[in-house]
Formats: C-alpha cells, sequence, structure tokens
C-alpha cells in the first residue's frame, strides 16, 4: 500500500520513508494552529473542530487523510503487525477488527482510564491530529494510552529548514523492564529525525517505551500528524504495581533529585 520497512526490535515498528509521492506531498500546506487548552502539546487540531474538515480536504492534506482513516489501511497495519499482536498479548483480535469510525473529542483524549465506552475492544477508530510543537515541546519516554493499539508520528516538516537540533522520535528499552507500562531506566535504541513525508508507526505495546528527544534549538516549529489505530477498551495488559518497583522508582526519583542539586557544582 505504501513503501514500509518492518522491524521487530526494539519494538514492533514500521518506517514509512515516503508518505505520500513527492508532486502530491508538495501540495500540502500545514495551517497555523494557535496554542489551546486540554491538547496534547498545546497546539493541535483534532477532529471535529473547526477548520479540520476543510483541511484535511484541501490538496496533499486529502490524500494523507485518506489513506491513513480507510478501514483498508487499518486492515493492512493488523495484518503486519499480525505476529507480534498475539506474540504482545493485544486484546484485539484482529480476524474480529471492525473499523468504525468515531470521534474522541478533545476532552477524551484527556481520559487516562481504562474503556471510554462500552464498544466491543475489537471496534478500531483512528486518530488523525494535527500538531505543532514550540521550542518548550518536550515529553517523557512513555507508552501512548493503553486502548490504542498503534501510535504513530506522519513528518510534515523538515529538521533543517525548521532549525532543529535534537527533537528526533525515538524508542527505547527499560533497562529494567517489567511489562508495568512504566519505564524506569530508559537506554535510548533508535532515532528518526524529522524530515518531511516520513513516518514511524509502532505497536503500542508494553514494549514500546517512545518520546521525542530533547530540542536543543528549534527556530520554527516540528509539525507532524500524531495518528493512532485505538479501541474503546484497553488492549494491552499491564503489570500490577509491586512494592519492589515502587522503591526502584522512589530511588530513581531520589537519586534524580541529587544529581539535579550538584549538576551546578560540578559544572
Ligand atoms: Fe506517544
Amino acid at each position: 500500500m505504501i513503501e514500509h520497512q518492518y522491524h521487530r526490535e526494539p519494538t514492533p515498528h514500521i518506517f514509512f520513508p515516503e508518505l505520500l509521492p513527492p508532486k502530491v506531498y508538495s501540495e500540502l500546506v500545514f495551517p497555523d494552529i494557535r496554542p489551546a487548552p486540554k491538547g496534547r502539546v498545546g497546539r493541535d487540531l483534532y477532529a471535529g473542530e473547526p477548520g479540520y474538515a476543510e483541511l484535511v480536504a484541501s490538496p496533499g492534506w486529502r490524500d494523507l487523510h485518506r489513506t491513513f482513516t480507510s478501514a483498508e489501511f487499518v486492515t493492512w497495519i493488523l495484518t503486519l503487525f499480525a505476529d507480534d499482536l498475539a506474540r504482545l498479548g493485544c486484546k484485539v483480535n484482529p480476524s474480529k477488527a471492525v473499523y468504525e469510525p468515531y470521534i474522541e473529542s478533545r476532552d477524551m483524549v484527556q481520559d487516562v482510564r481504562g474503556a471510554i465506552s462500552d464498544r466491543d475492544v475489537n471496534a478500531l477508530f483512528t486518530r488523525f491530529d494535527i500538531q505543532v510543537a514550540d521550542n518548550d515541546y518536550s515529553r517523557y519516554v512513555h507508552l501512548d494510552r493503553i486502548r490504542r493499539v498503534t501510535g504513530c508520528l506522519l513528518f510534515c516538516s523538515d529538521y533543517s529548514e525548521e532549525g532543529l537540533i535534537g527533537g528526533e522520535f525515538a524508542l527505547y528499552r527499560d533497562r529494567l523492564f517489567a511489562s508495568d507500562r512504566r519505564c524506569l531506566w530508559p537506554k535510548l535504541v533508535k532515532t528518526f529525525p524529522v524530515r518531511h513525508n516520513t513516518g514511524v508507526i509502532f505497536l503500542n505495546a508494553n514494549t514500546a517505551f517512545h518520546g521525542p528527544r530533547r530540542t536543543q534549538a528549534l527556530a520554527g516549529f516540528r509539525k507532524w500528524v500524531y495518528y493512532a489505530i485505538s479501541s474503546h477498551q484497553p488492549v494491552w495488559t499491564a503489570q500490577g504495581p509491586s512494592r519492589s518497583r515502587e522503591l526502584c522508582f522512589d530511588a530513581k526519583k531520589a537519586a534524580v533529585a541529587m544529581w539535579e542539586r550538584l549538576r551546578p557544582r560540578i559544572g
């Protein structure tokens, strides 16, 4: 469907070296997005909001949006990840999955509860969020919401044009992995630079630790689409908290605090 490069390690993911034919991509004009509350990165435009429908009907966007929000694309991605879905214990059964367009509102995005409705776990929808980040953008190493089957970034900007140093999308391992969907001791494994017309989709399994690397400089903006295939229900099973794990997190927090106090003296 789209040229793609599948990788199983460090966590199942697929790189898209070219999201759209170059001529089509060249027609895509990224919008100005004003800061607004309750979004993911501060400047977000979500389905159902003013200007969204017009944007995704415009040249370039039309093709990108149509492809990624189609039932065929969702089925294709589930097929590519089929072995991993079973191996990593995803509750979605690809043979029973049905694509049901659904608008998860700005308020709902913040919802970290298990289920957001009573729909069946195999009822899937997509998110296709327009995102803009400035110099303040930083995120810790994390997994996406437990209801997301996949997360994905579709880059619509280029580090060389935006004066971006750092800010690559990165995949990590947890050196003390415990399948509890929390990363205790991240080890950087793989990075993807912010380049026009490229993308990375990852299975949002318990191993899918990711985040942007620290932005060291950014004259313009980091612009991308956050795409996800999501269920209404939790699709992954996390190990419950344990006393030893909590002690490890407490010890890490204390060590980081001490390092922050000592660093100015060490220089
Ligand atoms: Fe994420």
